[in-house]
């Protein structure tokens, strides 16, 4: 059975993906912070359809101790998907290195310490890993600096260790658009969200399975390397 580790796997699109694996026949490791016992009720679901088919781990991907420590522990796998992320807005002038390094270390410090540190165990399974990126890597959304810069630091890792870690193991990514709105949406009117929505070309959001079926298609691309798929609905084109 091939084992895949999904960071931020709780919930949202990150659940969707280990929900899809699973179905695929991956044994699923479903990471998780701060949502354990979401974590570990979905656990429990997939487990009842296949026994010891899928199992919980807990770490701040913000510090590299708890990394270090959770690659340890990895003795086998063919898949990493780095999906895990902090999302919020940080006005240019109040910036402060608590922020940046908050935002930078889960978003891009953490995929590149988990690439990193579960090197050996992927390459010995010519596996792959595949990092959720976003089209603000690429087209800035305003408000968001720091997020936008790991964004596009996380497509830079994607092409650079595409390249370092071949042939051994094959890396691609996934940015995508509008596809659920921010858990705390509060300070987004119904109206502002129509206007987003009328720019998508598609005139909609994106589904979680929309992007857990890209992870898939790229998962079984065997020639497919270094790649960034948008799966935007077509927004980046009116960005
Ligand atoms: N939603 C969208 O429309 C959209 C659009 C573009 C790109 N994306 C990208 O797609 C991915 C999934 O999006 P999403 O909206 O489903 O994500 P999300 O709900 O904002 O976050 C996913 C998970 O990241 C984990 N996380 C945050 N800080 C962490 C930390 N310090 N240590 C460990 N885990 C941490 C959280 O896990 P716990 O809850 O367990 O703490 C959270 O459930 C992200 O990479 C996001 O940037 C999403």
């Amino acid at each position: 059975m091939k084992t895949a580790l999904i960071s931020g796997g709780a919930m949202r699109i990150g659940a969707q993906i280990v929900r899809t694996l699973h179905e695929d026949g991956y044994k699923v490791i479903i990471h998780c912070h701060q949502s354990e016992e979401i974590a570990q009720k979905l656990c429990s679901e997939l487990n009842s359809k296949r026994n010891n088919s899928a199992q919980v781990v807990v770490a701040d991907l913000g510090d590299n101790q708890a990394i270090k420590k959770l690659t340890k522990t990895i003795k086998s796998l063919d898949l990493l998907v780095n999906n895990a992320s902090l999302f919020y807005p940080t006005l240019t002038e109040n910036i402060t290195t608590k922020d940046w390094n908050k935002i930078i270390n889960v978003n891009l410090r953490a995929p590149f310490f988990l690439a990193t540190g579960l090197s050996k165990v992927l390459a010995a399974s010519q596996g792959c890993i595949v990092n959720i990126i976003d089209i603000h890597s690429d087209h800035p959304l305003k408000n968001f600096s720091i997020y936008n810069i790991s964004k596009a630091g996380l497509k830079m890792l994607t092409k650079t260790l595409a390249r370092e870690l071949a042939p051994n193991i094959r890396i691609n990514g996934i940015s995508p658009g509008s596809i659920l709105w921010p858990q705390d949406d509060s300070q987004l009117s119904e109206n502002e969200k129509l206007i987003m929505l009328d720019r998508i070309p598609l005139k909609r959001q994106g589904s979680p399975n929309d992007i857990a079926q890209a992870v898939l298609f790229l998962v079984n691309s065997k020639y497919i390397a270094g790649q960034v798929i948008n799966i935007d609905g077509g927004l980046s084109l009116n960005q």
